[in-house]
């Protein structure tokens, strides 16, 4: 993982400002860990822009502060049709109007905030990726997931042992946008899977 301490302080304002918002379904984990990845893979997409990608993985989530956990759980991560249900468009619309307000109380200008919410509007729904800092923005938003700390988070979400969800990642790792983003998900979920002695679990 790369060292976020240095090199990122242009965001900590927009870090604080969010904060707020960050509780609602782990996402002060989900999202800082995230932003790594983020920062991982613009190490290989230099041609990407950095502002753009590491606003929008930041502030992409921020929209399930405004939803019902119960709901979050019940409606938006079960069920076929999950990643169209309504929570899921409801949390990107005020993903899209929160994020606006913070991006405006720390000063950045409107180009970026228009670009920013292009990606949050429809990071989960939208079915193809518009363009490099979107793809960027999507293969972060899930390589968290491979890592130990995400395979505990979301089998509470999706109620399933980490070896049933192991399973499962096996199948997304390979749908990622990237190739640095399906290089990286497949060695974090090898490496996962050892160290939860997924091989007798
Ligand atoms: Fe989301
Ligand atoms: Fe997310």
């Amino acid at each position: 993982m790369l060292d976020l301490s240095q090199g990122f302080e242009r965001y900590d304002p927009v870090w604080r400002a969010a904060k707020p918002y960050m509780r609602a379904r782990k996402n002060d984990v989900h999202i800082p860990l995230s932003f790594a990845w983020a920062a991982q893979l613009l190490e290989t997409y230099t041609e990407a822009d950095r502002d753009i990608c590491l606003l929008a993985i930041l502030l992409h989530d921020i929209g399930w502060h405004s939803i019902d956990m119960q709901d979050i759980i019940e409606k938006g991560f079960s069920g076929p049709n999950m990643l169209q249900s309504d929570v899921r468009y409801l949390h990107e619309e005020e993903g899209v109007r929160l994020g606006t307000e913070v991006l405006r109380s720390t000063a950045w200008d409107d180009a970026t905030i228009d670009a920013v919410c292009e990606i949050i509007d429809g990071h989960d729904t939208r079915p193809d990726p518009r363009h490099l800092n979107d793809r960027i923005v999507r293969d972060a938003d899930k390589l968290w997931r491979f890592d130990v700390t995400g395979i505990a988070v979301a089998c509470d979400w999706f109620k399933l042992t980490p070896g049933a969800y192991a399973e499962r990642l096996e199948d997304q790792k390979d749908k990622l946008e990237t190739e640095a983003g399906r290089q990286f998900a497949a060695q974090t979920l090898a490496a996962s899977r050892n160290t939860l002695m997924l091989h007798v679990l």
